[in-house]
């Protein structure tokens, strides 16, 4: 075995990593979790009167949820201001809109954030509580050459956060990813600063999800899941010299391995009902803890090639991130990668519940791939390919390649099968079209 895939160490010290760690938020979760808020604000030392603000969007407002919050905090004695103008795959400038209000409001600003809705909601909670604690903008925490690259050095007053979609991991993520729209690219914030001090997830909070906002997340959290099972293993790198520097995506370890493997049987087993009857609180419970145990997995052993190809997917296109994995996994995740370890791809076919008696490790692989989209066609609300998702042809397959080799080297390099650009190519071209319309 080689190391040459690692992104952590100088080439003089070729020694393979030996260690893993996790970083995790304190995680509260069950039915009504919401009604423990309060009292998970307090544990972490928000005290008296305390004055926080809570993040979140216009639709869930709308639905209710953000009344629910404030109404229970109030009740706990605590004074709340309420931000609803998060935007769905916040730019900068939504980000400075956001510490606009928090610096109108507040001196220095609040004792305390809590981040309520999607991904988008809790990246935007997020990088607030980072950067007022830090001061400057968010161009300054940004890597370069976009930004300046600076390191945040502050965590803030307490972070909680409430996911009410099943599937993007931001509540526990340490990244807040935000668009660049003059360039057309996304950036994030990254560091264990901008990670949430607790995560309250309660499914009560995602039965007003609808069907197709259900499927596209539950299609993230599975790809995390899957990408996080078939990842390179952490002793495939190169030891950190300094354990500072341990790669965010280090690979994946038996922790992990078992975080993938429930979240695999938990959301596939119930991603159906949940789409096709979004009041089916069992199912929205299977989906929050699939969707969070898919993110411990994917989000710290490391997502792959279908991860790094739905990014210039998304920025050119501007798709939905859960959309654009689900058309991509079958080509990329499953049918490309299988041949870094066939039996390993076996092994996610039984998890699936694929009927694997008899088959080739390498059949029950091409099964798992045909499985997954019977999957998707059973939903019922997704895309059959990259060409029905933004009418993407033949023509741009070469253009998203380069686009995907010159940008996303960070993921491509923890991929467990090496890839080119051709490679890469073919990958896009077999998505175009999973099944006829
Ligand atoms: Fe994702």
């Amino acid at each position: 075995m080689g190391y040459q895939r690692s992104v952590s160490a100088d080439s003089h010290e070729l020694s393979p990593e030996t260690v893993w760690h996790i970083d995790m938020p304190e995680i509260r979760f069950g039915r009504d979790a919401t009604d423990e808020l309060a009292f998970q604000l307090r544990d972490l030392g928000v005290e008296g009167a305390a004055r926080g603000l809570v993040i979140t969007d216009e639709g869930i407002a709308d639905a209710g949820h953000a009344d629910r919050v404030v109404a229970h905090l109030e009740d706990a004695g605590l004074d709340v201001d309420l931000y609803a103008d998060s935007e769905r795959e916040p730019s900068i400038g939504a980000i400075e809109d956001c510490l606009a209000f928090v610096r109108d409001n507040t001196d220095d600003g609040y004792d305390f954030y809590v981040g309520l809705g999607g991904g988008s909601c809790m990246d935007t909670a997020k990088a607030t509580r980072a950067i007022v604690a830090n001061g400057g903008s968010p161009l300054d925490y940004i890597a370069e050459p976009t930004g300046d690259g600076q390191r945040l050095t502050e965590s803030g007053p307490p972070l909680v956060l409430l996911p009410t979609t099943a599937g993007t991991g931001a509540e526990i993520s340490p990244v807040a990813i935000l668009s660049v729209p003059e360039k057309e690219i996304k950036e994030a914030i990254s560091s264990n600063h901008v990670r949430a001090d607790a995560a309250v997830l309660d499914p009560t909070l995602t039965t007003t999800l609808p069907p197709e906002l259900t499927a596209r997340t539950a299609m993230d959290a599975l790809g995390h899941a899957i990408e996080g099972y078939t990842t390179h293993e952490h002793d495939s790198l190169l030891r950190a010299e300094d354990p500072a520097k341990r790669p965010v995506y280090a690979g994946r370890t038996p922790l992990t391995e078992m975080f993938s493997e429930k979240a695999i049987r938990l959301l596939s087993g119930s991603v159906r009902t949940a789409v096709h009857n979004g009041d089916d609180l069992d199912a929205r419970e299977d989906m929050l803890l699939g969707a969070l145990f898919g993110a411990i997995s994917g989000l710290t052993a490391g997502a792959s090639l279908c991860h790094a190809m739905a990014y210039p997917v998304g920025n050119k296109y501007h798709t939905y991130h859960g959309e654009t994995i689900a058309v991509l996994t079958p080509a990329s995740t499953i049918d490309y990668n299988a041949a870094s370890d066939p039996g390993r791809f076996a092994e996610v076919a039984e998890i699936f519940g694929v009927d694997t008696a008899g088959m080739t490790d390498r059949a029950a692989a091409d099964a798992l791939k045909r499985e997954y989209i019977q999957l998707q066609r059973d939903l019922n609300v997704l895309p059959s390919g990259l060409n029905e998702l933004a009418g993407i042809t033949e023509d741009e397959v070469d253009w998203l390649a380069q686009q995907t080799v010159d940008t996303q080297e960070r993921l491509l390099r923890c991929n467990p099968r090496p890839v080119t650009k051709e490679d890469v190519a073919d990958v896009f071209r077999d998505a175009l079209h999973n099944w006829e319309e």
